[in-house]
């Protein structure tokens, strides 16, 4: 059986995060051709610094980072909003991996965005601005895993539409074929 591999970018580094027990569920509820590894010590990559950038001073967070998602064949970001964007732990992995300059790690792998928040809007700027980033990033962004869940009145981490929605959201994005999108 062929695995489609799912890096995962998680938003929030509290230990008690909505958004990474979302991740782990959606993880353990993927289809069995489905890997999703969520990337770790995203709260030790060090804030981008051009000056480091090069191959004798690179953080070593930094190398770890790129080769895992250099390695898989899509990438999830799984996040929170904070102040009407992206939190910034995100942010910053974006931009490690989207250097060198057309030959990040990030350029050409399909890219999607969800996450929850305790508000109306679920994180939809947040989500937005992830988008909006790993696209200019050279990611190839697949709009219909977009997708801000509400946690107001829903426990997220165990409603089963909820689930049902960001399952499916995980199984387009793992299924997305760029040849048949361009068509
Ligand atoms: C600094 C900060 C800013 C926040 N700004 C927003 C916001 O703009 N929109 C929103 O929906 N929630 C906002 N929140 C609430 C978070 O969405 C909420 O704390 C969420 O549970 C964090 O996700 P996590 O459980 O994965 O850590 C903010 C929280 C913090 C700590």
């Amino acid at each position: 059986m062929t695995q489609t591999t799912i890096a995962v970018l998680v938003g929030s580094i509290r230990s008690d995060s909505v958004n990474r027990k979302l991740a782990e569920v959606l993880r353990d509820q993927a289809a069995d051709d489905v890997s999703i590894q969520i990337i770790d010590g995203l709260g030790e990559v060090p804030f981008y610094n051009q000056d480091v950038d090069n191959a004798t001073d690179l953080p070593a967070a930094a190398a770890r980072l790129r080769e895992q998602v250099a390695g898989a064949d899509r990438v999830l970001a799984v996040t929170p909003e904070y102040n009407g964007r992206m939190p910034a732990v995100l942010s910053n992995a974006i931009d490690w991996l989207s250097r060198p300059y057309g030959a990040g790690a990030l350029v050409g792998k399909p890219f999607g965005v969800i996450g929850a928040t305790p508000t109306p809007y679920g994180g939809k700027w947040a989500h937005a601005d992830a988008v909006r980033s790993a696209g200019i990033a050279g990611a190839t962004v697949v709009e219909d895993v977009t997708v801000s869940q509400s946690a107001l009145e829903v426990d997220v981490l165990t409603d089963p539409e909820v689930l049902a929605r960001l399952g499916r959201a995980v199984q387009v994005l793992a299924e997305y074929d760029r040849e048949s999108a361009a068509a």
